[in-house]
């Protein structure tokens, strides 16, 4: 089955949710296109993602993706916390950062049953699990409200194992890709491959249609992806620089300059290895540093980014791009999904 039947789309071009740097509008210039609009749940409440539905939902009828977030919530670990801010304490001294400011809870949650009422009360025709999937009765809540099921994998294990239990696509993330990586079976960052290397894999292990992920930003790029078996693709930085994004100026700004040719997999924002700019903070934490768990990473990071971005600069600021940002312009999201689709005719 195509996904353009599966999920109800004209085109099998699938914006990727960006949690933190988008909302619904994105997911209505996208739908209303024809491809598949994302609302990122990750860092909304259950309260917060019933508005974003509603919102989503008086604007357009057309189906959408809903995304959430399925990590083991962190157990807080006082030494490790400690060892975090001691390595940031320089930092602190000179944006004359006060560290009783720094939170102690975990910024995102993983699906729970909340938001699986949410599912149930908005029946979206898509949910997408990032980080594995959640329990089984969780899952079959999902399953039972109507929605089609799909995950991100980022080996060919974990794309069997999504299929194994019960998803009816498997997103293909590749190295190359933006944000987080949905790696969930392995913490071995050498088990990652690009999406050249991992989607073929994919394609030839397995039943379900696997959609692509990861350096796909125009025509040719989609046109690359199908040659290679996607039955779809999912882009995420492309989309950024759209009017319709709620990237900040500062990231925008990152996206559109020479910087953006260099991106890492740090772990230093969240806790989890995740694609950006390179900045100040991974010049001089390095990329990889001793963290406490995602995402309680984040907590030390927020009132330096906070002040630093008070300032102007992006010194502490997670810049998540894929490796390709080269397509990353200011054009209406909407525009950019019927030139995406261009590529799959
Ligand atoms: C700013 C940003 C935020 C992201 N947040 C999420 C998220 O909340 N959930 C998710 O499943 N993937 C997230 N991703 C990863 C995307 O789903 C996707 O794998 C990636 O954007 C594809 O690669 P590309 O950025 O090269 O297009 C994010 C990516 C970016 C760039």
């Amino acid at each position: 089955m195509t996904i353009e039947s599966l999920f109800d789309i004209r085109f099998p071009v699938l914006q990727a949710p960006m949690a933190g740097a988008q909302d619904h509008r994105l997911a209505v210039a996208v739908s209303q296109s024809g491809g598949l609009g994302a609302i990122p749940a990750g860092m909304l409440d259950a309260p917060r993602l019933d508005a974003e539905l509603s919102a989503y939902r008086a604007l357009t009828n057309r189906p959408c993706n809903v995304n959430f977030f399925c990590h083991q919530p962190p157990l807080i670990d006082d030494a490790r916390e400690q060892g975090w801010r001691e390595r940031l304490a320089g930092f602190y001294r000179e944006l004359q950062v006060d560290t009783a400011q720094v939170a102690h809870g975990p910024s995102r949650q993983p699906f729970d049953a909340a938001m699986a009422q949410v599912i149930e009360k908005h029946r979206p025709a898509v949910v997408s699990f990032h980080f594995g999937l959640p329990a089984e009765d969780l899952l079959e809540r999902v399953r039972r409200s109507g929605a089609k099921i799909i995950a991100s994998a980022t080996t060919l294990a974990e794309g069997l194992w999504l299929q194994e239990h019960g998803v009816d696509a498997v997103i293909a993330q590749g190295l190359e890709a933006g944000g987080h990586r949905g790696m969930f079976l392995d913490t071995d960052l050498s088990t990652q491959l690009g999406t050249f290397a991992l989607l073929p894999q994919l394609v030839d292990a397995l039943q379900v249609p696997v959609i692509a992920a990861g350096g796909i930003v125009d025509a040719r790029t989609v046109k690359a992806a199908r040659v290679l078996g996607a039955a779809g693709v999912q882009v995420g930085t492309a989309y950024l620089a759209s009017p319709q994004s709620q990237a900040s100026a500062l990231h925008r700004a990152a996206l559109q300059s020479p910087r953006a040719r260099h991106t890492v997999v740090t772990c230093a924002f969240t806790g989890r290895p995740a694609r950006g700019i390179v900045n100040r903070l991974i010049r001089e934490v390095g990329p990889l540093p001793e963290v406490p768990a995602f995402p309680l990473a984040g907590n030390a990071i927020a009132p330096l980014r906070a002040r630093a971005e008070s300032l102007g600069l992006d010194d502490f600021s997670p810049l998540w791009s894929g490796q390709n940002a080269s397509h990353c312009r200011a054009i209406d999201a909407g525009q950019l999904t019927r030139e995406l689709a261009h590529g799959w005719e």
